[in-house]
């Protein structure tokens, strides 16, 4: 359980990114007694059009900066009294992991680090809460059958998840060494609006309505399962007030699809938005050179979570999906 205190000032590190920015204002109106300061260093990733919603709202500070900076994260630990940590930020995607994975080992293993350290220093055993966002990928790839517990074992792929892997564990680490009151939550693939243009739902949609061809890698025949962005941020908060000190939870859609579905489900709600189109968007499909070490399957049993915090996705995949395309066909103003 996390401590109740008079001032309650919690960071929220990526709030600028795709998930970050759908959960702080969710957060915000949930919690009215809660103040929120978003550190983010708006990479090419984070967007501060994503938060206009909240630019004025009075219980939201956005400052920009980086978690690896020790000194700037110690002293917003001071002045702003933080009293718990939500920690968003990271490199975030695989294909830019394999092409130049520097970065994703500074912000993603250094970054959590020094939010970790400066808490651990500035609580002195406080009971606060430390809740780190993590990821699926970390548990490797599955076969046809199967699902993905908080008991699978490790075994990171590429070196997004295996720098999301050393964080995870880093996090573990000060909940045995000590005594931190740590959260971790590993999910699967996240829709909705505001993701950036780069992940594959929006590349579909953006080369769909563009009349390019819509990418695919390999066969089509990779899996994910799609949790809708906002059942995400319901478990989040969920967990960030009702988790238990060191453990994991998985969140998890169950929809899986393989990416050629997903692209065929897009083309067809964009075929019967656009009626005066007089071919089918899915013409525009084509296969392109694999992802390297391009993991084959990801799915999740998420029952603890529903088991112990009453938690389950609710969004059908279809409805969910129907949202996402009308966002981005607003917002790329068709
Ligand atoms: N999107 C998904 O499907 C998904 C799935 C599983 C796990 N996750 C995890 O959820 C978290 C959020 O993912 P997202 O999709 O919103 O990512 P995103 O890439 O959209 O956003 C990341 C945000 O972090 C910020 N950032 C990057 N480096 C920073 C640094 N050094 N200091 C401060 N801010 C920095 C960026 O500016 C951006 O606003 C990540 O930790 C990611 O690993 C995401």
């Amino acid at each position: 359980m996390v401590e109740h205190h008079s001032n309650n000032t919690i960071l929220i590190t990526g709030g600028a990114g795709f998930i970050g920015s759908n959960f702080i204002p969710y957060f915000l109106d949930k919690h009215p007694d809660i103040k929120v300061v978003n550190l983010d260093l708006l990479t090419y990733a984070g967007s501060l059009k994503n938060l206009e919603e909240v630019e004025k709202h009075p219980n939201y500070t956005f400052i920009k900066g980086d978690i690896c900076d020790d000194l700037l994260v110690k002293n917003l630990f001071e002045k702003y009294n933080i009293t718990g940590v939500i920690n968003f930020a990271a490199e975030s995607h695989v294909d830019n992991s394999i092409d130049s994975p520097r970065q994703f080992i500074k912000t993603n293993i250094e970054g959590t680090f020094n939010l970790l350290e400066n808490a651990r220093i500035f609580w002195k055993g406080k009971n606060n809460r430390f809740h780190h966002i993590s990821t699926d990928e970390v548990y490797g790839s599955l076969g046809e059958n199967g699902f993905f517990t908080e008991e699978s074992s490790y075994k990171p792929n590429s070196p997004y998840s295996a720098s999301k892997a050393s964080s995870d564990f880093l996090v573990r680490s000060y909940y045995h060494t000590y005594g931190m009151n740590v959260v971790t939550s590993n999910c699967s693939n996240n829709y909705g609006p505001k993701q950036h243009d780069e992940k594959l739902i929006p590349t579909i949609i953006r080369s769909a309505i563009n009349g390019v061809k819509i990418p695919i890698y390999g066969n089509g025949k990779n899996i994910r399962d799609w949790l809708f962005v906002n059942d995400h941020c319901v478990g989040i908060d969920s967990i960030y007030h009702k988790g238990k000190a060191g453990e994991t939870y998985l969140l998890g859609g169950n929809n899986e699809y393989d990416n050629l579905t997903i692209a065929m489900k897009i083309c067809d709600i964009l075929d019967h938005k656009m009626l005066n189109k007089n071919s089918s968007f899915s013409d525009q499909i084509q296969f392109v050179e694999d992802r390297l070490g391009h993991d084959f399957r990801y799915a999740i049993d998420a029952s603890k979570i529903t088991k112990e915090l009453n938690w389950k996705a609710l969004e059908k995949f279809d409805s969910g999906l129907e949202k996402t395309v009308d966002w981005y066909l607003n917002k790329y103003q068709l």
